[in-house]
């Protein structure tokens, strides 16, 4: 058979015969992978899923009963820009990089080496999570999001082998051989080696964590080294998926906890308990945040001085383009205690992206908020001070409050079990998390969507078991 037939792509594959010979040898090892490390107990069933056949609007998203090892991961780059230019930097103006410039490579590398594993990573964490499924509709959601997180490692895969040589190939092989929580050989970022073991965890994961994805990649989306940029722009319409599973999955658990608390005793109701809802938040929000690296950063200003990273819509958002000669100010630690300091801008860009995250998170505070309100209960949901519970940057050698108040150690590990999930709170979340997978059956701790996928109703069969 011919492999490239299998794979929809618009690079134009079955010409390149240099890719070609690359992915003969890690597509197998890929194959091996998603056997050994995709979603356990479900690789022969039939699920409802989309795939990507082309990048044009219409086309992009193809449904059909597939079989997760038969899935057609491709290889989809948004249609390239003519005369695409640099878009922020010290090479503000120039021509784009269609290849990678000498001086940027282990710059450009690291990047796509370190978003490239976050994507197998997630697939990892979320394994198990298909055999507890609230309803056959998340269980398809659960599938599709993973099958997406392979194909942006295929997506970043392209890139190491199309531009990088031997060390690409390299790279690509080891982004198959890292494993997410292996202490020997762990995954790059702390958020991927977290547990993500109940379905509580995955919408809080897929809200703030594939968030966190959604701006490091709409930074690269501005690269001007081109193919990245255009790579980074697809992936993000499938991102955007994601975060609704997570956005709507929260909401759709605090509409059945606010539900029961109008009933009674959410816990003896078979429900999860709002304070439990809001430690999952603090938890996943906290450890997201740690993805965007530390507040004052020689990286962030390397990389936007490159023209490698940008801003969060560095061409839609602002006008002046190298962020050169401006200062940002921002909180930092000084003898003990909280200050501003003035930080040149360019080393603050990991915080002013961070920003740009939180927004964003607020306004699914808000969303659920209002489910709340409508279910006629008067508690809310909100998110940490982005100091509270940090590992990495400004703030992580210091303890907060969950207001952002310094505090010592000592109040922190005493206070810690308010504000973070004990033991005991997973303990309850697993002891709830029952298989249904009965079409249009749901269980007892959330509640049902508001519509089916692309116009199918809940009580479609969307995984065939
Ligand atoms: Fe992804
Ligand atoms: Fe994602």
């Amino acid at each position: 058979m011919n492999l490239y037939d299998r794979i929809p792509n618009n690079v134009n594959l079955s010409e390149d015969k240099k890719l070609q010979r690359a992915l003969e040898k890690w597509l197998p090892n890929y194959l091996d992978w998603w056997r050994e490390m995709g979603p356990e107990g479900f690789q022969e069933k039939d699920v409802w899923l989309r795939t990507a056949i082309d990048v044009g609007s219409e086309g992009w998203a193809h449904f059909d009963y597939v079989k997760m090892p038969e899935y057609r991961w491709g290889i989809f780059l948004e249609p390239p820009q003519p005369e695409a230019k640099v878009g922020f930097g010290d090479n503000y103006g120039k021509p784009a990089y269609q290849e990678v410039p000498g001086e940027f490579r282990n710059a450009l590398r690291r990047i796509i080496v370190t978003q490239g594993d976050t994507e197998p990573a997630s697939v990892e964490q979320q394994r198990q999570l298909g055999k507890t499924c609230p309803s056959l509709y998340d269980l398809r959601n659960l599938f599709q999001v993973n099958v997406e997180e392979g194909r942006h490692l295929w997506a970043m895969v392209y890139l190491l082998h199309g531009y990088f040589g031997r060390d690409g190939r390299d790279e690509a092989d080891e982004l198959l051989e890292r494993r997410s929580g292996n202490p020997d050989k762990p995954r790059i970022l702390e958020a991927f080696n977290q547990p993500c073991d109940d379905w509580l965890n995955f919408f809080a994961f897929t809200m703030f964590t594939d968030r966190d994805g959604k701006y490091q990649l709409s930074a690269l989306a501005e690269s001007g080294f081109e193919p990245l940029a255009r790579t980074c722009q697809f992936m993000l319409t499938e991102e955007a998926h994601h975060m609704f599973v997570g956005d709507t999955g929260l909401g759709r658990v605090a509409r059945r906890t606010a539900q029961l608390m109008k009933q009674g005793d959410v816990r003896e109701l078979g429900g999860i308990p709002l304070d439990i809802i809001q430690k999952y938040i603090n938890f996943w929000f906290s450890y997201s945040l740690d993805l965007f690296g530390g507040e004052i950063s020689s990286n962030s200003a390397d990389f936007f001085a490159a023209g490698l990273k940008g801003r969060y819509k560095e061409r839609e958002q602002y006008t002046e383009h190298t962020a050169a000669n401006q200062m940002f100010t921002m909180t930092v630690i000084e003898d003990g205690k909280l200050t501003t300091r003035e930080v040149p801008l360019r080393n603050a860009l990991n915080e002013v992206l961070r920003g740009e995250y939180v927004k964003d998170c607020e306004k699914g505070l808000a969303r659920w908020n209002k489910v709340l309100a409508d279910e006629g209960v008067s508690e809310r949901l909100y998110l940490p001070n982005p100091r509270f519970h940090r590992h990495v940057g400004e703030f992580a050698a210091h303890t907060f409050d969950i207001e952002g108040n310094l505090i010592s150690r000592e109040e922190f590990e005493r206070r810690k079990d308010e504000w973070l999930p004990t033991m005991e709170d997973r303990e309850y979340v697993r002891s709830l998390m029952h298989p249904v997978v009965e079409p249009g059956k749901i269980a007892n701790w959330i509640a049902p969507p508001a519509a089916g996928i692309k116009g199918k109703p809940f009580e479609f069969e969307y995984v065939r078991l």
